[in-house]
């Protein structure tokens, strides 16, 4: 649904003669109907990214396609194939939410305004408000509104840059119910967040990126591959005979006890457990309860984006 190989954009810099490498040779391939999450510090490239995946500016070099048609051959089947939510989306304050979206339908020519218009703020929950003004709604639901404006046209690609940014908790987490909706209905979203707890929320595979690409994977696996999993089984009480008991088994990388607590790094706790549940019955313990330790995503994210050259 998006591909992108070798995409770079180099800027001119503010003093003459040097130059400011915005997107450096990044390859990506979105599937159909995936959240994908664009995840980096500000500076780091998403918003320059999404303009050149979106062909609102060339590329300095490489090549990109949406919806299997290239950038700089097809820029205008891409932009009637894209949904795009900027930054700071500009909205008629005075006018109602409804005519807000029923203006911008006809500017785009969609076939149905008014049907899409209500489609959109029924999706969102916004269509007890329509005859509103759009200036006197909360920040929450402008943003709901800026989504419902870039879906009027039923784009096939949706591009979100960094939509809950500057919200408070409240107004984010509207945002981010409105895309849980449009992720249910199956549509590829692109997400550029600096927000690490909203890539892991919402989406399928988190790329992570600073001028370069730094890693691909999904949230779990990006969790997995730097800490392994680590589950903590809960008894009675823990003694050493217990912990030397789990390190004896083969497949058990390492144990620690704390309190009452055996925290164990394994490969695959889903078949793995079971023999460890096992051999501490069997050595005398009382497993009161089994759970997986979560390490959040921002440890991930701070120890890869250190590390990135
Ligand atoms: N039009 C432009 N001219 C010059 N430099 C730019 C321009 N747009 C972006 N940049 C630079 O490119 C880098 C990446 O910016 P941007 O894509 O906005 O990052 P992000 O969206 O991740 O915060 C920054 O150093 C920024 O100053
Ligand atoms: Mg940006």
């Amino acid at each position: 649904m998006i591909e992108a190989d070798g995409l770079t954009k180099v800027f001119p810099g503010e003093a003459k003669g040097t130059t400011v490498t915005a997107v450096d040779n990044l390859a990506l391939s979105v599937e159909e109907g995936e959240v994908f999450g664009f995840l980096g510090p500000n500076g780091a490239g998403k918003t320059t990214t999404v303009r050149m995946l979106c062909a609102l500016i060339g590329p300095t070099a490489g090549r990109a396609a949406i919806n299997g048609y290239t950038v700089g051959q097809n820029d205008q089947a891409i932009r009637a194939s894209v949904g795009i939510l900027t930054e700071s989306p500009g909205m008629y304050d005075r006018l109602s939410a409804e005519r807000n979206l029923l203006i911008f339908a006809r500017l785009y020519g969609v076939p149905d305004p008014a049907g899409q218009a209500r489609k959109y703020l029924q999706l969102f929950g916004l269509w007890e408000r329509r005859g509103d003004p759009a200036g006197s709604f909360s920040k929450g639901m402008r943003q709901k509104l800026a989504i419902a404006r870039a879906m009027l046209h039923e784009p096939r690609v949706l591009f979100l840059d960094e939509p809950t940014s500057g919200l408070d908790p409240e107004a984010a987490r509207l945002v981010r119910d409105a895309i849980e909706q449009l992720k249910g209905e199956g549509r590829t979203i692109f997400l550029c967040t600096h927000n690490l707890d909203e890539a892991d929320r919402l989406c399928d595979r988190i790329a992570i990126f600073k001028t370069r690409l730094v890693t691909v994977d999904t949230p779990a696996a990006l969790r997995r591959r730097l800490f392994g999993r680590q589950v903590v089984f809960h008894l009675g009480r823990v003694d050493g005979a217990l912990a030397e008991t789990v390190r004896a088994l083969p497949f058990v990388q390492e144990v620690k006890a704390l309190d009452t607590k055996l925290v164990v790094r394994l490969d695959e706790p889903d078949t793995q457990n079971p023999a460890i549940v096992r051999a501490l019955v069997a050595a005398g313990a009382d497993v009161q309860f089994v759970g997986e330790l979560r390490r959040s995503l921002e440890d991930v994210y701070l120890q890869l984006i250190q590390t990135a050259p």
